[in-house]
């Protein structure tokens, strides 16, 4: 016995089989009757087939064959991309769907010239000592600096005595995602703004010799600049943050909507958790920490850990909706 009527001979079972139950299973509809071009083009989606769609989470992982590649003797003056557009399904280079890093080696003696659709750039030196220029404003640079360039204009990075290699992350995604060109000479949301190895030494141990209570999520120094400091970040949607854990130290769990793409610096017996699962770290590896999950860091170590992250969290604190929590509350 069948619940359901069988269909009427005359029509094909076929067209019975397609028919929708919800107004989820429809395909995407087109104008019955277009009258114009600009009708035609047109295309209509319901709140069952494309409000609050499931999309593939970004990838919780690490990379670490860029910058072994990066770090090789041999390998020649370039750049190497930590690239996850196929996983996120974008037709642009992207880490993360707003933000891109890659690693960037330049043999000693040589040049690398740049030029990022973004509307800024932020570096870090892994190892070697050069200099950077940007217009005509040059930066001299060493193992451990930070620095931030405008986007979208060029850059020239030359490495001095010893083969250099950096660590560059922009948010060309979150402008490729829109369409953007960047912003016009001059108009770039930064300036160039070097934050030098010593002075972040400085500045962290100062954190650690003030202290701080349990409410607040670690120890993280923040980087900005005089045109961004209402933002406390160092570009409108990107925070970058130098964070570290001492010997046998955790960070607290926590999660919030923005993502984490770190760098680490050292973190020797050092891993994170996120969402249960363990992900140990190597040195100088790219780390993703996937929006909203549950996450802490853990330094089993007896050396201090150190590793700088960039967030999108610009983005969600402008939008109110950086949704931060700590996970064990
Ligand atoms: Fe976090």
């Amino acid at each position: 016995m069948t619940l359901l009527a069988d269909p009427p001979t005359t029509v094909p079972q076929a067209t019975v089989a397609r028919k929708p139950q919800s107004i989820s299973d429809l395909p995407v509809q087109r104008a019955e009757a277009p009258a114009t071009a600009a009708q035609a083009r047109a295309r209509y989606f319901n709140t069952g087939n494309a409000f609050n769609q499931p999309a593939v989470p970004v990838p919780d992982q690490s990379f670490t064959d860029e910058p072994a590649q990066a770090l090789n003797p041999a390998s020649p003056t370039g750049l190497i991309a930590c690239d996850r557009s196929r996983e996120l399904g974008t037709a642009y280079q992207a880490t993360t769907p707003l933000v891109l890093a890659r690693y960037a080696k330049i043999r000693a003696g040589e040049s690398l010239r740049t030029e990022f659709v973004a509307s800024g750039v932020v570096v870090y030196v892994i190892v070697g000592s050069g200099n950077s220029t940007c217009g005509t404003e040059p930066v001299s640079w060493q193992a451990g600096d930070v620095f931030v360039l405008p986007g979208n204009v060029e850059h020239r990075h030359n490495a001095t005595a010893v083969n250099a290699v950096l660590w560059i992350v922009t948010n060309e995604p979150q402008l490729a995602f829109e369409h953007l060109r960047g912003p016009a000479e001059g108009d770039a949301p930064t300036e160039l703004v070097h934050f030098p190895a010593e002075e972040i030494e400085h500045q962290v141990k100062r954190l650690y010799d003030v202290g701080r209570g349990t409410d607040i999520a670690g120890s993280a120094l923040i980087f900005s600049s005089t045109r961004q400091e209402a933002s406390r970040n160092v570009l409108p949607t990107l925070m970058v943050a130098m964070n570290s854990l001492p010997p046998g130290g955790a960070q607290r769990p926590h999660r919030h909507n923005s993502v984490a793409v770190s760098l680490v610096i050292a973190g020797e017996q050092c891993h994170s958790m996120v969402d249960g699962r363990r992900k140990d770290w190597s040195q100088w590896a790219t780390t993703v920490t996937p929006p909203t999950g549950a996450h802490s860091h853990v330094n089993g170590g007896e050396k201090w850990a150190r590793f700088l992250i960039i967030q999108d969290g610009g983005l969600y604190s402008y939008t109110r909706a950086l949704g931060f929590e700590f996970a064990d509350a």
